[in-house]
């Protein structure tokens, strides 16, 4: 997950090969409350691990669930046939709207002394509706701030069941599903009729929550979509273990991506033409925008048809989530879009139709709104501007307009608060970029250079995490290249040099995190050594070991971008950078830093003696005819004598952000 203040994503060209998408939002939860509702173990399949369903288990733990998990399987060990907690709960609910309507309903049927709060933005969210069906029937439920709004105080109900229970389905179809879940545990010796008042929206997701009841042992005969019927003597039975479909919302961004993209066209895994989920019925949107699409079983194929897309009108009540991924085609598209019954994305994470016009105006789009549309013109050549997506802490925002990166005019993409897809798609940046393509020209690269205990791999690899791009320690590879050829019984000398240039031509290194691994053995602690140190100084001099490692070293230039630490990054590797810092600082105070790492850990050591051998190092890497340590002629220059590694990290960023001007 990219937990960087921002993402840049470089322009990108086109897309080929498979994700594996992560379980759905809307299944996940709902699976969690009815197996905590069973009696008996549920196992639960690939299960989305997001902050949502964290929100849920969370509470489950709280109520007294058994949840044992063991990587996208979990084992909920239900509440069915015992006391719930019996002392007063807080549950903290976040900005999950799937984990708090339907907990609230159970809750409030249950009985018991709960509270159920959020962030800021989930006590902006409306329940009122929710809350005034649950009264209806008995239920006792305080507002603790606003009227109509979370935080909830949830009491002990004195049920009247008798009569038809009327909810409102033109808000939101949570609060319609959220009864249906709590109310089989009241219908034990009565059947329980729902009404539901107002035409119902996102019938899809009430066909999800039948569905899965159906998989709990619950027959609810449906009358149109006014009257639902808990028959009497509805009782939660675990299915033992069920299966997570993937997120058909998600699988959106890349039916999308493959109806954008050039390439091979994109495969999904995980959710298929079948699926119970509504969002599924994107793909027909995305066909009638020319994409062109294969299913079968739990997968989809996308190719490129149609190009440029087609400008489509559609009402979008049976797609409300993935209709957001349209907005974004309609940019591609020969003509308007226009969307339409969409009034459910004013009341979601953010208002939604505020956010999607916003947003696409800043990337240069024509875009016209209303109380229940959104009208979208394309983004023709020559007008796409470079912009700083705003995401509204809306992981849809996010994870729609990366689509926007594959514009004409090659301009990058900056998405703000990128963690914020957390909330269904953690990975998602990263399953975007192993099927994304860019061109080299396309994915930047800075580079860091300087003399030895200049601070460069510590400035290097503090940038990179600040950015969200990979690193490359070059140092680290001389460093294997002359460990690997020393176990090979190699010298470290000219004699040698053809056998040590073909060793590292293919050489097995891995890196992962702060380790190194040569042929998955872990060389870390071997390589960072003063000696190892002065092998890797060794194997550097020989030209056909530097020439080896040249594709090793491009290969690290890949999606979202890299900074590359060492010797002739800027000058040889990578002289198109468009960045080069070359560090320095004075020979004292390198000394002075190399001695406290020294004694930190825990060797002796004599600070004259470290400043004279620095400078007699300097002396030979400036002189020395293979690779000299010098400035690219481009490289600003940053002395850091006396300055922290805090401040120098953010000069470089200061330096970078005035290059990768966002508007
Ligand atoms: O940065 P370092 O101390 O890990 O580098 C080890 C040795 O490798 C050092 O003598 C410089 C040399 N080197 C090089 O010649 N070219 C690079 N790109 C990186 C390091």
């Amino acid at each position: 997950m990219f937990s960087t203040a921002f993402l840049d994503l470089p322009a990108l060209q086109g897309a080929s090969g498979t994700v594996t998408l992560p379980g759905s939002k809307s299944i996940s939860n709902r699976v969690l409350l009815l197996s905590a509702l069973c009696q008996g173990t549920t196992v639960v399949h690939d299960l989305l691990d997001s902050d949502d369903t964290r929100v849920m288990l969370a509470a489950l733990r709280q109520l007294g669930c058994g949840v044992e998990a063991q990587g996208t399987m979990v084992a909920i060990t239900g509440l069915g046939g015992r006391p719930w907690h019996a002392e007063a709960v807080e549950f903290f609910m976040g900005n999950a709207g799937t984990a708090m309507r339907p907990l609230t309903a159970a809750l409030a049927v249950q009985g018991g002394d709960f509270i159920l709060k959020g962030v800021p933005r989930m006590h902006e969210r409306p329940i009122g509706d929710l809350v005034d069906a649950l009264r209806e029937l008995g239920c006792a439920i305080d507002y603790l701030g606003n009227k109509g709004f979370p935080p909830l105080r949830i009491g002990t109900p004195t049920l009247q069941l008798d009569k038809p229970i009327p909810v409102r389905g033109d808000v939101s179809s949570q609060f319609l599903t959220a009864l249906l879940m709590a109310l089989p545990l009241a219908a034990n010796d009565r059947a329980i009729t729902i009404e539901v008042v107002g035409e119902l929206i996102s019938k899809p997701y009430i066909e999800i929550t039948l569905n899965l009841l159906a998989r709990y042992g619950i027959a609810v005969e449906r009358q149109g979509w006014e009257r639902f019927v808990i028959p009497a003597g509805s009782r939660y039975m675990s299915p033992g273990s069920i299966h997570v479909e993937a997120d058909a919302s998600s699988a959106s961004y890349f039916i999308a991506l493959g109806a954008i993209a050039e390439g091979d066209g994109i495969r999904i895994q995980g959710v298929g033409a079948d699926s119970i989920q509504g969002d599924i019925r994107f793909m027909d949107a995305a066909a009638q925008m020319g994409a062109k699409i294969s299913s079968g079983p739990n997968w989809l194929e996308i190719q490129r048809g149609s190009w440029p897309l087609k400008g489509i009108t559609l009402d979008c009540n049976h797609i409300p989530d993935a209709a957001m991924t349209l907005a974004v085609m309609a940019l591609y598209a020969d003509g308007p879009t226009t969307l339409r019954n969409i009034a459910s994305w004013r009341v979601k994470e953010t208002d939604r139709i505020v956010a999607m016009a916003t947003e696409s105006r800043k990337l240069g789009a024509t875009v016209e709104e209303g109380p229940d549309w959104i009208t979208i013109d394309p983004l023709p050549a020559n007008q796409w501007q470079r912009a700083s997506i705003h995401t509204y802490d809306d992981h849809r925002v996010a994870m729609c307009f990366s689509l926007a990166a594959f514009n004409a005019d090659q301009v990058p993409v900056r998405i703000e608060d990128p963690k914020c897809v957390a909330k269904t798609f953690p990975d998602y940046f990263e399953a975007l970029f192993s099927v994304a393509h860019a061109t080299a020209q396309n994915i930047p690269v800075i580079c860091i250079d300087g003399p030895t205990a200049s601070g460069k791999g510590t400035l290097a690899s503090r940038v990179a995490a600040q950015l969200g791009y990979h690193y490359l320690d070059s140092g680290a590879l001389y460093r294997v290249t002359a460990h690997a050829a020393l176990l090979a019984g190699l010298t470290l000398e000219a004699a040698d040099e053809a056998a040590i240039a073909e060793l590292a031509r293919s050489l097995p290194v891995r890196f992962e995190g702060e380790q190194v691994l040569l042929s998955n053995v872990d060389v870390t602690d071997a390589i960072r050594s003063e000696q190892g140190g002065m092998n890797a100084s060794k194997v550097s001099v020989l030209p056909a070991v530097r020439k080896a490692l040249v594709d090793l070293q491009h290969s690290f230039q890949r999606l979202p971008g890299l900074l590359a630490d060492g010797r002739d990054m800027g000058t040889v590797i990578f002289p198109n950078a468009p960045l080069k810092v070359f560090l320095t600082a004075s020979a004292a105070k390198r000394a002075e830093r190399r001695h406290k790492q020294l004694i930190f850990k825990g060797f002796s050591a004599n600070i004259n003696t470290l400043r004279a051998d620095l400078e007699a190092r300097d002396a030979r890497d400036m002189s020395r005819s293979v690779a000299p340590l010098k400035p690219a002629q481009d490289a600003l220059q940053l002395d850091n004598s006396s300055l922290s590694i805090d401040t120098s990290v953010e000069q470089v960023l200061v330096w970078w952000q005035s290059r990768q001007v966002f508007g």
